[in-house]
């Protein structure tokens, strides 16, 4: 087991941002996740200070953790069964994310095609339901075995148990920082079915002369669109959309609607309506913003940026600004998607 001591966090996350962990180790296993968690008892940092870092795209250091970083590299994919409708392939929690749905895709493993490109890796995607394109994860999801870091114990969580929302799950709430998730296992279909009616698949799949539609075509569709919208964590640091959308009750929506016609909205149910964040912060006027190395990305004011330097501080402080702005404009209270530490 290799302990790091002040290791820089700068290359750990998308973000790029400059922090140090007091303490940073790998796991690839069960085995050597208990090692770790043994000798974070044997320190003078106790079990509470333990950080799990998968890919480090969803996560924003305002500061140094003074504690240990755990970080999980759990790999390999199984196929654990099948039946006649549906392939069950199990993926450790440290492989990551895109390699895993392009892996299935070449598989003919239906299911993930609309999920391709989220950075990070498998063991974070439960923890706030990823979604894109009209696909969340708990669609795709059999179950996970996470580990307890004070019982010490592996358990199983089926997808009632996950308590999955709209960038959530119990592990954000209830159960935060308790659990290690080790692996998810997830139920994909043999025979396909398409979800090509989200934002602008179906017209970028016209755009490059689909015929017989496949779900690597949709994987391509969901590539193409989000390359051109969203910025590449390898050039600018960001963890997507910073902030999640905002849900209000149908009459605050209709109360909005009429001081501000172009308000864009999609009912979640006959009572909510979930707003599109972008459009609150570019109406603000923040889209395209920069203040040092911090700022709001041109192209989506959902996702904030750091164009080399910014401290975690600045763009927390951004985020706070604009967060108090949209509040001020339209009376909605954004809440962030980011991991804050
Ligand atoms: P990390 O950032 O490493 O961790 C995130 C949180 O999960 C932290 O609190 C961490 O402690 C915890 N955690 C990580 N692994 C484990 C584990 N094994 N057990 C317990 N806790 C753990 N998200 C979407 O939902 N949809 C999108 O379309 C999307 N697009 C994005 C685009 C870009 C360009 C970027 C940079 C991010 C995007 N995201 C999106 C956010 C991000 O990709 C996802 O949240 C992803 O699941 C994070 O994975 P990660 O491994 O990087 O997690
Ligand atoms: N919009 C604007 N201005 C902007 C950005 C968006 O007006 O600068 C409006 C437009 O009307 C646009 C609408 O918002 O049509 C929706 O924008 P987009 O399709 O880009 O999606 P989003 O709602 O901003 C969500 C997710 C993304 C996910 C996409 C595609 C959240 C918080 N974000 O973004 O997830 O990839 O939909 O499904 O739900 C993430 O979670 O990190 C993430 C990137």
């Amino acid at each position: 087991m290799e302990i790091l001591e002040n290791c820089s966090l700068k290359t750990f996350t998308s973000f790029g941002i400059s922090a140090t962990a007091r303490y940073l180790a790998s796991f690839e296993d069960t085995e050597s996740l208990e090692e770790i968690l043994y000798a974070v008892q044997q320190s003078s940092l106790k079990e509470q200070s333990t950080l799990v870092l998968g890919g480090g795209s969803n996560i924003l250091f305002t500061q140094n953790w003074n504690g240990w970083v755990l970080k999980n590299e759990i790999a390999g994919i199984t196929l654990q069964h099948e039946d006649p409708e549906y392939i069950y392939v199990k993926a450790g929690a440290g492989e990551n994310w895109h390699q895993f749905t392009q892996y299935c895709i070449e598989q003919g493993w239906a299911g993930l095609e609309n999920l391709s490109l989220i950075p990070g890796n498998v063991g974070a995607s439960p923890m706030q339901n990823i979604g894109a394109y009209g696909v969340e994860l708990r669609d795709v999801f059999w179950d996970l075995e996470a580990y307890h870091k004070q019982d010490k114990q592996v358990q199983t969580f089926t997808s009632t148990d996950c308590a999955f929302g709209y960038r959530e799950s119990v592990f954000k709430n209830r159960y935060r920082d308790q659990f290690i998730i080790l692996s998810v296992t997830f139920r994909l279909r043999k025979q396909p079915i398409f979800h090509i009616q989200y934002g602008a698949i179906r017209e970028e799949l016209e755009k490059m002369g689909v015929q017989d539609l496949s779900i690597r075509q949709v994987a391509q569709a969901v590539m193409n669109i989000r390359r051109s919208k969203l910025p590449d964590p390898a050039q600018i640091g960001n963890a997507g959309s910073f902030f999640k959308n905002p849900v209000v009750p149908r009459e605050k929506f209709q109360v909005l609607k009429q001081h501000f016609p172009e308000i864009v909205g999609h009912a979640v149910d006959e009572n909510s309506v979930k707003l599109a964040a972008g459009w609150l912060i570019e109406s603000c006027g923040w889209k395209g913003y920069r203040k040092g190395d911090a700022g709001c990305h041109e192209k989506q004011a959902l996702v904030l940026v750091n164009y080399g330097n910014a401290s975690g501080k600045e763009i927390y402080d951004l985020s706070q600004e604009i967060l108090e702005s949209v509040l001020f404009k339209f009376g909605v209270q954004l809440e962030r998607e980011v991991n804050i530490i």
